[in-house]
């Protein structure tokens, strides 16, 4: 092994692989923490909702009611399914390794575990999204990621307001972004170079949901974000909002391996995925 004289003992190094593993962990537990009462409560009022209309289609016999109280019996059953789902795959512990993923299906599964929250403070969600390449991403790291960034851009609408979500393909890095955008109170030009350190906050400690205070979000973020070969920017006005962006690297497909086609007798060349 290393110098250190004692084989079974980690190297520095080793032992810093270890905390910040340990960290990462710490930080997934925290985030799960974090959203258990509000998907809670929203997995008992979709129960809710099935049970009544369950009530109902027992009551009324005949075929119409029946139909509609076990549409929204399904509606409701697949909405509790996406919301476990959602919950699961955040603590599952995934692969780690980068795949080439579609960030819409990981943006809709951060979205069911915070909608109940958004509506209650009235944050309307705007989505925009572009056609965009797959990116390079390990999803249930990216899912931490947006759902950190969504919670404080709510934290940051304690009066409402609008989040848009939006994915475009940057045509001069070539890199994918991913912006949360919020119309809330934004963040003083002196604290813009600070709010990645670890332990920074301006919250007075978790807020009545639970969530927040710990300064550890914007830094785990940034720790996921630096492991993609991405990158993360904000842009903030105070009282206008904030914009979070992440740049994460295409999926690169692998090269045809088709020896080039050509077509003498036609006189024509093939080119190979090049249409307009
Ligand atoms: N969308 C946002 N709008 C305004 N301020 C923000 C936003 N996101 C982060 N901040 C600021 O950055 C700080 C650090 O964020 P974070 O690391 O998530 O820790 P925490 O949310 O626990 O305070 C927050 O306390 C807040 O001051
Ligand atoms: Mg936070």
């Amino acid at each position: 092994m290393t110098s250190s004289g004692n084989p079974a003992e980690p190297t520095p190094n080793e032992q810093i692989a270890i905390l910040k593993r340990q960290l990462r962990e710490a930080q997934k537990l925290t985030a799960l923490g974090e959203l258990v009462s509000t998907t809670t409560h929203e997995f008992n009022n979709v129960l809710t909702t099935i049970i009544n209309y369950a009530k109902i289609g027992m009551r009324h016999k005949d075929a119409a009611t029946r139909d509609k109280a076990f549409e929204k019996i399904l509606a409701g059953g697949r909405r509790c399914a996406r919301i476990t789902n959602g919950i699961l795959g955040l603590a599952r512990n995934r692969s780690e390794s980068l795949e080439p993923t579609d960030l819409v299906p990981l943006i809709e599964d951060s979205l069911v575990l915070l909608e109940r929250e958004m509506s209650k403070y009235r944050i309307r969600v705007d989505k925009q999204f572009h056609d965009v390449p797959l990116v390079l991403a390990c999803g249930n790291q990216i899912q931490q990621v947006l759902i950190n960034l969504l919670i404080n851009a709510r934290q940051a609408m304690p009066n409402g307001g609008v989040v848009i979500l939006r994915t475009a393909l940057d045509e001069a890095t070539g890199m994918v972004d991913l912006t949360v955008r919020d119309t809330g109170k934004g963040i003083p030009q002196e604290q813009l170079g600070h709010i990645f350190d670890r332990f920074f906050t301006t919250k007075r400690g978790p807020d009545a949901s639970g969530k927040g205070g710990t300064g550890l979000g914007l830094a785990m973020c940034r720790d996921i974000v630096q492991s993609h070969q991405g990158r993360i920017r904000v842009e903030s006005t105070v009282g206008k909002g904030t914009a979070f962006t992440l740049k994460l690297p295409v999926a690169k497909t692998p090269a045809p391996t088709a020896p080039p086609l050509t077509l003498p007798t036609l006189g024509v060349q093939a080119q190979a995925g090049n249409q307009a």
